[in-house]
């Protein structure tokens, strides 16, 4: 037994801490992720959601109903435990307990996910729960940690933040992807894109963001498509085409050093090969829309120039280089109606998408915004939109317009790519997919 009384009150502490208290006592409160045990030493492996612990207990080293309780731990238990931390390089973490108390909070009864194989769909069901599983608790830290990076990031900019609302009267990008809902007397659609309000904002503010879910309509079933995302919006006025490029640049540079520093742990435990990270420098390669057509037939691959880039051909455009890629210049008719027109041939326009390398494809996507009323008033025409709801949007034109240039970008394919996961239900905590609306 160990000098102080077993059951000693001990500093609680969380286990990604645990490095720095390595001979002290302390107390961790968490969930049993497994134990075993023999007739003499038992090991409880511990997490807290900060990391995962083992604990060790020798039958001398607790009381004898202590010693009945470990060995009849089920997994997820949550329990508290104390005792003197050492350090083990062998051990996640380099630290293991010597475990001196352990009680129960609250037993669990059979938990439904076991270190087994079990199919993703009965993982997404459980998803209340499989959240708890180590990879995924990593993914979540990895991407708070990427929200963190992205925000952190706009404001050293000098860019303010300004949320934009989810109940919105018209379509930004497109209407095949809008969700309608009723709005008392009057329909309303859930927010595509905060873009039209940060270019208000940019007009009052200068350098703006926004960071908040965007719902999108949409009957594809890829990897690559929620129902429901993150993005965060920056909007700048007076800036061009070529500066905002600039900025995605620094900040995918800036975000990917950040996890890289920060959650070196969970790229492991996600098991990134974090070589291919390290290779995200400045500067990116820029291709001009008609060059990567050029480099998809010279591939051989059928592509019509007009078209945009469906899956196969960013992957191919994207699997040439190590960083992402700009491609700019994209055809109008490709993109959303507020583009502005490419001055050396008016067919394309003046956007931007970077896509990521490792076969992830588009994660931002942004451009100059469009400047003439008159040409702005037809696209609003010609892509079968209300007049009357972009008014107000029309004003920003008509009141010391300037020129102004922002992009998107999404959290959940960010993280598909930096953690290097295959698929973007596991890169938010409740997936909301064509086929999921729960839990
Ligand atoms: O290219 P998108 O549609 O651009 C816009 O919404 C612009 N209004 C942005 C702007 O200029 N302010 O979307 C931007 C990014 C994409 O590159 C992608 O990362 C993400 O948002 N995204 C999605 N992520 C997951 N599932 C979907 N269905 C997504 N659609 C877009
Ligand atoms: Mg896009």
């Amino acid at each position: 037994m160990s000098s102080a009384a077993p059951s000693a009150v001990a500093p609680w502490i969380r286990i990604v801490e645990a490095s720095r208290h390595v001979g002290e006592r302390v107390e961790i409160r968490g969930w049993v992720t497994h134990r075993r045990s023999s007739g003499k030493i038992a090991f409880v492996v511990v997490r807290d959601g900060s990391g995962q612990m083992q604990t060790v207990a020798g039958v001398k080293d607790v009381p004898e109903a202590t010693w009945a309780t470990i060995t009849e731990l089920s997994q997820e238990t949550s329990v508290i435990v104390r005792g003197t931390l050492k350090a083990d390089t062998r051990q996640v973490g380099g630290v293991e307990m010597g475990l001196d108390h352990l009680e129960v909070v609250s037993a669990s009864g059979e938990y439904p996910i076991s270190p087994k194989e079990h199919g993703v769909d009965f993982l997404m069901d459980h998803r209340h729960l499989w959240l708890r599983a180590q990879r995924q608790s990593a993914l979540m830290r990895i991407r708070a940690e990427i929200v963190g990076a992205f925000r952190d990031f706009m404001d050293a900019e000098g860019f303010l933040l300004v949320d934009a609302p989810i109940f919105t009267p018209a379509a930004c990008e497109g209407t095949s992807t809008l969700f309608e809902t009723q709005y008392f007397d009057e329909k309303a659609y859930l927010s595509q894109s905060g873009q039209l309000y940060m270019e208000a904002a940019a007009m009052a503010l200068g350098r703006v963001y926004c960071f908040g879910p965007a719902f999108r309509a949409e009957k594809s079933k890829t990897r690559r498509h929620l129902i429901e995302f993150w993005m965060m919006e920056p909007e700048w006025a007076f800036a061009t085409l070529d500066d905002v490029i600039a900025l995605e640049e620094r900040l995918l540079v800036a975000t990917v050093e950040r996890v890289l520093t920060r959650r070196a742990e969970d790229l492991k435990v996600v098991e990134r090969d974090t070589s291919k990270l390290a290779l995200v420098k400045a500067p990116f390669p820029r291709l001009h829309y008609n060059d990567a057509v050029r480099m998809l037939h010279e591939k051989g691959m059928a592509f019509e120039w007009g078209n945009d880039f469906g899956s196969p051909d960013e992957t191919e455009i994207s699997s040439r280089y190590d960083t992402p890629v700009f491609v700019t210049n994209y055809p109008a008719a490709v993109k959303a109606f507020y583009m502005e027109p490419d001055p050396a041939d008016p067919r394309l326009c003046l956007s931007c998408d970077c896509l990521a390398p490792e076969g992830y494809g588009e994660i931002v996507g942004g451009g100059q915004r469009m400047s003439s009323l008159d040409l702005l008033t037809r696209r609003i025409d010609e892509h079968g939109l209300p007049q009357s709801a972009f008014e107000w949007y029309k004003d920003l034109r008509r009141y010391g317009s300037a020129p102004h240039s922002g992009f998107g970008i999404g959290v959940e394919r960010t993280l598909a790519w930096i953690a290097g996961i295959e698929h973007v239900r596991e890169s938010i905590p409740f997936p909301r997919m064509l086929y999921r609306l729960a839990p």
